[in-house]
């Protein structure tokens, strides 16, 4: 009997620690959300024509937001999960439900390069550290198209964070607040010159890093349940591939292994919109690393 009591006490210690534990990355994960950033915001003009429209459409399909904000960009329960909760992605037009009326040049600029809401409180798993590395030209186009985007009538619920999200933040497993990641004084970057180039190639590998890290040598999985982050550096798969392999790799989701690359964990659905030059001067890049 005194063996089950102290079996009982033990239990009870890991309990209370566990409970101490999740009320620990509760209290400063809710801190982190209800800070209110600084940041510059840089006088910004949006210049508009039907080149400039179509060519933000094809920037958006390559940055994939419509995976997670749906194909008609009106928003959508994007996960529904016991322990990481309910992730809403809001309604980017201005239907009902969507965006205010008002919501300016200022107010894309604050949420894509910022990475903020209107308040200065941070957007959560939004990947704007990814997004704010588009040069003026390309947020131009990309900001072009989210303001003449037809209204859809489309109410979602709130998010509400699950008990794992909380843990996994504060144990800095998930990218929960991506404005931490991002340099908010740095203005957008200028004269992006779009050529097959090694400096093209490293300007269009701010979409691959989140991932496969800042020099493409991959890692350990993302979130629980994930793969392998691969290396896709010189020394990686890809370094001993021809551009042409490499190319059709992000047009099929097929290495020329025969790897079948699932577009939830490895988005070449989005990469696939890339043009000839882009690939090429991310090949090159990749190469070069
Ligand atoms: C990984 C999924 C994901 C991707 C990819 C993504 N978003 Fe989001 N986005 C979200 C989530 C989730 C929110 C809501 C954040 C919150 O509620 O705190 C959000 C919020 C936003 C907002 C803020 C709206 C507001 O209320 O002010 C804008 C604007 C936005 N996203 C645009 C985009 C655009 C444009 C792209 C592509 C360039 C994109 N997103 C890609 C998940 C994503
Ligand atoms: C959301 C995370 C994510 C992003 C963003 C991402 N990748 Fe990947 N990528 C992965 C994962 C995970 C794997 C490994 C998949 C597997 O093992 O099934 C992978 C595998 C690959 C492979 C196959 C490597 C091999 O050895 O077979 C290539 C090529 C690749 N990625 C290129 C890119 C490029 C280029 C970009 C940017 C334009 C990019 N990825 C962005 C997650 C990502």
């Amino acid at each position: 009997m005194k063996i089950l009591k102290w079996i009982g006490y033990a239990l009870l210690t890991i309990l209370l620690l566990a409970t101490a534990f999740y009320i620990k990355a509760y209290v400063s994960t809710e801190n982190r959300l209800s800070k209110k950033y600084n940041y510059t915001l840089q006088p910004f003009e949006v210049k508009t024509d039907s080149a400039i429209v179509a060519e933000g459409h094809r920037i958006l399909k390559t940055k994939g937001c419509k995976s997670c904000h749906g194909e008609d960009l009106a928003g959508k329960v994007w996960l529904d999960d016991a322990m990481l909760g309910r992730i809403v992605t809001p309604n980017l037009t201005k239907g009902k439900g969507g965006l205010p009326k008002d919501y300016s040049t200022h107010d894309w600029l604050r949420s894509l390069k910022h990475g903020l809401k209107r308040d200065s409180t941070p957007l959560r798993i939004m990947p704007s550290h990814e997004i704010s590395h588009l040069g003026e030209e390309d947020m131009n186009a990309l900001i072009a198209y989210l303001s003449q985007l037809q209204p859809v009538d489309h109410e979602l619920p709130e998010t509400s964070l699950g008990v794992l999200a909380y843990v996994l933040t504060d144990l800095d497993q998930i990218l929960l607040i991506p404005a931490d990641s991002i340099d908010h004084s740095r203005p957008l970057t200028k004269g992006v010159s779009r050529e097959v180039s090694v400096k093209f190639g490293e300007y269009l590998s701010a979409n691959c890093s989140g991932c496969h890290r800042k020099n493409m040598k991959g890692g350990p999985p993302l979130a629980p349940g994930f793969p392998v982050v691969a290396d896709i550096s010189s020394t990686g798969n890809p370094g001993k591939w021809s551009e042409e392999q490499f190319i059709n790799t992000l047009k099929t989701g097929t290495t020329p292994e025969g790897k079948k690359l699932k577009a939830e964990e490895m988005p070449w659905i989005a990469f696939k919109n890339y043009n000839e030059t882009e690939m090429k001067a991310l090949y090159l890049f990749l190469k070069s690393m």
